[in-house]
């Protein structure tokens, strides 16, 4: 599906709406369940470029999508952590979604252990390998 970020930003949605996640204080930000684009397009509308979710919505059938970015099972991040205490923003490790037009395909900021450490030498947060490998 030709989801776009920005259009539904532009509407005034935050992003914990649909990455539920986030608003909810967990460590995963989370994609989002139908029930959250059914609020809006379930209705009688004919526009053409919203057919494709709409018919997902009548037939009450999830969306696949596609997670791209994911760190291995040996490591522990928490959103939480990041996005809630330490008030980090998002565009730091996810680019500028308010402004993306286009499904992601390819994370905006590569996720390497190296970055994790240089923004946690910066900070003065841990190095420790057992915060990350847990
Ligand atoms: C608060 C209401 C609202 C919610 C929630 C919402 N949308 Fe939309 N969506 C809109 C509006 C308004 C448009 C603009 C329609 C247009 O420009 O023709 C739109 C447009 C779209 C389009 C067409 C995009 C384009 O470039 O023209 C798609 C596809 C879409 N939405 C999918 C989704 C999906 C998937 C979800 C759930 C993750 C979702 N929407 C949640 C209101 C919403
Ligand atoms: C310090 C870097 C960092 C910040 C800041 C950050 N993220 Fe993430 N994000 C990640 C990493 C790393 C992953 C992969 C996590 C995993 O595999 O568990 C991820 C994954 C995601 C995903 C994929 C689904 C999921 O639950 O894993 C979404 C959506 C997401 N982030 C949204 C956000 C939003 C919205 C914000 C701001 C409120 C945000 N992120 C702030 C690093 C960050
Ligand atoms: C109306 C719902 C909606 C809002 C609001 C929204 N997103 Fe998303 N987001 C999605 C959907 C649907 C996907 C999966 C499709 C895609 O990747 O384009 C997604 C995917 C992502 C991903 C890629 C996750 C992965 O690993 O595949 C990131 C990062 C992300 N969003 C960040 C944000 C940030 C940051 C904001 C706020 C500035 C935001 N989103 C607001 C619906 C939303
Ligand atoms: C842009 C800066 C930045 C990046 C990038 C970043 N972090 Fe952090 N991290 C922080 C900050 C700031 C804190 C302290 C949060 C708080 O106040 O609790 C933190 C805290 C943590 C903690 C909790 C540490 C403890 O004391 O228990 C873990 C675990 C962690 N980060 C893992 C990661 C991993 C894994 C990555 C890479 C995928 C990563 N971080 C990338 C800034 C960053
Ligand atoms: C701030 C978080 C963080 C800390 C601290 C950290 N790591 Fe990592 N480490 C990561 C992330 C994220 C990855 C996965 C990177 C990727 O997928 O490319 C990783 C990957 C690895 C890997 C696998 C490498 C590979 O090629 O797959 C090893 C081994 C490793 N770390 C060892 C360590 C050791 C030893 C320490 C302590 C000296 C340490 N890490 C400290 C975040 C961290």
């Amino acid at each position: 599906m030709a989801y776009n970020h920005k259009k539904h930003i532009d509407l005034g949605l935050e992003c914990g709406f649909c990455h539920t996640g986030i608003a909810e204080g967990k460590p995963r930000a989370g994609l989002p369940p139908l029930e959250i684009c059914a609020s809006c397009h379930s209705g009688e509308d004919e526009n053409p470029r919203t057919q494709v979710v709409r018919e997902y919505v009548s037939k009450g059938e999830p969306i696949p999508w596609r997670r791209i970015y994911t760190v291995p099972k040996h490591v522990y991040f928490s959103h939480l952590r990041h996005a809630g205490l330490a008030k980090l923003d998002c565009a730091l490790c996810h680019g500028d979604m308010p402004r993306t037009e286009k499904p992601v395909t390819k994370p905006a900021v590569a996720i390497s252990m190296d970055r994790c450490i240089d923004c946690h030498k910066q900070r003065g947060v841990t190095q420790d390998c057992l915060a990350c490998h847990r």
